[in-house]
């Protein structure tokens, strides 16, 4: 069995998205997968040029020569995929979102009709995996995700993270230790998700529940970045 998560966030490894993938997937592994957090933006990955010639001269097969052949080779063989993005302006990343443009190749350029009236392509491949997704934003509260869950919400995910506060995930020293131990107790809620998705195939409510506990007050969230930035500005006048 085989986890992998593709990370969207332009910070990489410093990202909070990763502060949430890593458990996730030590509860994966911890499981019996294999698992691999891939940071895109280190990746060559172009922009899809909307050539169609996946669709036309070379079925199923990009015309660009970058890292996309083995990222979707990647992707194709795992059992689980992540992806992971912050909010940007209320929607994931360029970097996720190129990467997801560039999965053409793996339908098929027939329009068909689907049962709740909508249009959709029909897949290219027989075995597709399944997926979960992560998403973080900065500020507090849902409203942040109101445009991603009814797009996520279409694709029929095995699970669906939305963790606000998200640069909560990285507390400094002198925060509060109340937060130290919110956090704790959320990377140990993600690893048991990690561990029942491989396990069980799905992950409990009560998991689900945990991994969206409040991790701050929206007014104390709001106060500390608040003074982070007036004394970053200071530093810089
Ligand atoms: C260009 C840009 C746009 C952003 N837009 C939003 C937004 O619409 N809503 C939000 O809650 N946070 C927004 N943020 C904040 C990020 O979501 C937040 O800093 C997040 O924790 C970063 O996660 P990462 O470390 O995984 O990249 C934005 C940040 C940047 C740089």
């Amino acid at each position: 069995m085989k986890v992998t998560v593709f990370n969207g966030s332009p910070r990489g490894k410093r990202s909070n998205s990763h502060h949430i993938v890593e458990p996730l997937l030590e509860g994966a592994k911890e499981a019996g997968a294999e698992t691999e957090e891939v940071f895109l933006i280190e990746k060559d990955i172009k922009h899809c040029l909307g050539c169609f010639t996946c669709w036309e001269k070379t079925p199923g097969k990009c015309a660009i020569k970058d890292d996309m052949e083995e990222l979707i080779e990647l992707f194709l063989e795992s059992d689980y995929v992540g992806l992971a993005t912050p909010v940007y302006g209320m929607l994931m990343t360029a970097v996720l979102k190129n990467f997801t443009d560039r999965f053409l190749p793996l339908s098929m350029p027939h329009i068909e009709r689907s049962k709740d009236g909508g249009f959709y392509h029909e897949g290219r491949v027989r075995h597709m995996p399944r997926q979960f997704f992560i998403a973080n934003a900065g500020f507090p509260g849902e409203h942040n995700f109101d445009l991603l869950r009814p797009y996520i919400g279409m694709q029929n995910m095995v699970l669906e993270i939305y963790r606000d506060c998200g640069e909560a995930l990285q507390p400094e020293e002198d925060d509060d230790p109340a937060l130290f131990d919110k956090i704790e107790k959320f990377r140990a809620a993600l690893t048991t998700a990690g561990r029942e998705m491989v396990a069980n195939g799905e992950i409990s409510k009560e998991t689900v529940e945990k991994i969206h506990m409040p991790l701050m007050n929206d007014e104390e969230y709001m106060a500390q970045a608040n003074e982070y930035w007036d004394e970053q500005i200071e530093k810089t006048d």
